[in-house]
């Protein structure tokens, strides 16, 4: 077996790009193994700003404060003129980092738009129920779109938006950040280029990771699906929109199961309390004990803006185990979303896809098989192998985020500031050729998602209509 580094010839090889025609500053903290600064491999389209595209977010919670922060590290870039932000803390640190003028500082999104128009830009990292709103009065009033998915809870809105983008003529680009991931990126060119022969189906899976699970859809803002978005929706339209994006085919039909199996009461164990600081009995060897995940190995406490003195930490968790959901018991959560998900797809050409949704795992990213007349590829989202049938040759690839992406941030295999890239780029020039995550090459995912939802409760074969 032959094996290809992801360095940074390589990609920059892979992506037909010289080191001359590279702007990005470089960044002094990332070095590949020679002590040469790394470059981001970047698309022949980028042109130098001439000024940085200013932008005001709305919700400085977690993703407002990823993209945010890409505006630290490249200030001739993007500029964060403004931000609407209703928990105070937050506000107060998104306001301090981004030095952002008392008047364009909100509580909340609506009143940016109260405002005339003064920035290029919004960064939408609301929760999902807060998209559309300021998405509409966004584009209403001219501004271009940095949209988090889901686009909207709603097809009815989904559609809205896309039509207004159309007339407005405005960059709208949903976060599909696996679209801008090396990884995916390397997947999708050798799919759709002869290295397997014809592509006859595909095995996607999302392996959501048992803790991040408790996390975010039993204890966390999305434990709800129908105060937040079905978590097909919710977690898994980056991976509908992937399976859709790689294959480069329109889909047809859709069918899908899947159930809350077990965080639900009847399955809570005996001597556990309503939380796991009300004296549980099986505290100490629960693997969702919320003392163990946030109080002992500090995990995810970012969602609890803690205070920046360290001393001051742990009774600031306790506190928050105490008065929130995250120190909830699990088996006694009013969640609702579903813990396993299966998903069949039949694309035009009669290609299939299988995509599955598992919260019970150890690690989580993605695994991904494809079958071809003449290979086969499998790949866990660090590394894939390619099996030449013709050769009876094999050749692995391995990602090195840092290498490709030459970003502080590598969430999503450094899809998230790739993306920020590409979106400023296409803000700048005003061109959505730009950009892979569209609204228009985007919707179809979502589409994918409300079908599925309905076939999942209906027990049904929707057809996907665009
Ligand atoms: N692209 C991805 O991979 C990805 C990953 C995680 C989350 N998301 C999506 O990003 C969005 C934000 O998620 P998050 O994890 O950052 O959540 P978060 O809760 O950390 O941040 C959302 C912020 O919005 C603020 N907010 C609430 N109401 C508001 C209002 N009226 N006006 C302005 N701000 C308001 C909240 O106070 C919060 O700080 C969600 O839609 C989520 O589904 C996308």
């Amino acid at each position: 077996m032959s094996s290809s580094k992801w360095s940074r010839r390589n990609i920059l090889k892979v992506f037909g790009i010289t080191v001359g025609g590279t702007f990005f500053p470089f960044s002094l903290w990332a070095k590949n193994e020679n002590g040469e600064p790394l470059i981001l491999p970047d698309n022949p389209l980028h042109q130098r700003l001439a000024k940085p595209v200013t932008a005001i977010t709305l919700g400085a919670g977690a993703r407002g404060n990823v993209y945010g922060d890409y505006a630290i590290e490249y200030p001739d870039q993007l500029d964060i003129v403004g931000v609407a932000e209703p928990i105070v803390l937050r506000n107060e640190r998104y306001t301090q980092k981004h030095k952002i003028a008392a008047e364009n500082r909100f509580n909340t999104w609506e009143d940016v738009f109260k405002k005339p128009k003064f920035a290029d830009a919004v960064i939408i990292s609301t929760p999902d129920q807060l998209h559309y709103g300021p998405c509409m009065a966004a584009l209403k009033m001219g501004y271009n779109v940095l949209l988090e998915k889901p686009i909207s809870p709603s097809e009815k809105e989904c559609r809205d938006i896309l039509e207004l983008t159309k007339k407005t003529g405005r960059i709208v680009a949903v976060c599909h950040v696996l679209r801008y991931a090396p990884y995916f990126i390397k997947l999708k060119e050798l799919m759709q280029s002869d290295a397997i022969g014809e592509i006859i189906s595909m095995q996607h899976m999302e392996p959501i990771e048992h803790t991040h699970m408790a996390h975010s859809y039993v204890r966390g803002n999305w434990h709800n699906s129908k105060t937040s978005t079905p978590i097909l929706l919710a977690k898994s339209c980056h991976d509908l929109d992937i399976i859709k994006w790689m294959l480069g085919k329109k889909s047809e039909r859709i069918q899908a199961f899947g159930d809350l199996k077990w965080f639900k009461k009847e399955n809570a164990p005996k001597g556990s309390t309503e939380r796991c600081t009300d004296g549980c009995a099986i505290e100490s060897v629960c693997p969702y004990s919320a003392l163990k995940i946030y109080y002992r190995n500090r995990q995810r406490t970012y969602v609890f803006d803690l205070p920046e003195e360290k001393n001051k930490q742990g009774d600031a968790i306790l506190n928050f185990l105490k008065t929130t959901n995250y120190g909830r018991c699990v088996y006694r959560m009013d969640n609702d979303q579903c813990d396993h998900y299966t998903t069949n797809i039949l694309f035009k050409d009669n290609i299939t896809a299988s995509f599955n949704m598992e919260a019970f795992t150890p690690w989580g990213g993605r695994r991904t098989r494809v079958m071809g007349s003449m290979g086969f590829i499998e790949g866990d989202m660090s590394q894939f192998t390619v099996y030449d049938f013709r050769t009876g040759k094999s050749k692995k690839y391995e990602s090195n985020v840092l290498d490709v992406a030459n970003y502080k941030n590598e969430g999503h295999g450094g899809g998230d500031w790739r993306l920020v890239a590409d979106w400023i780029q296409a803000v700048s020039q005003q061109d959505p050729n730009l950009l892979t995550s569209t609204i228009d090459a985007s919707i179809e995912s979502h589409i994918m998602c409300f079908a599925a939802e309905k076939s999942r409760m209906e027990k049904t074969v929707e057809e996907i209509k665009m």
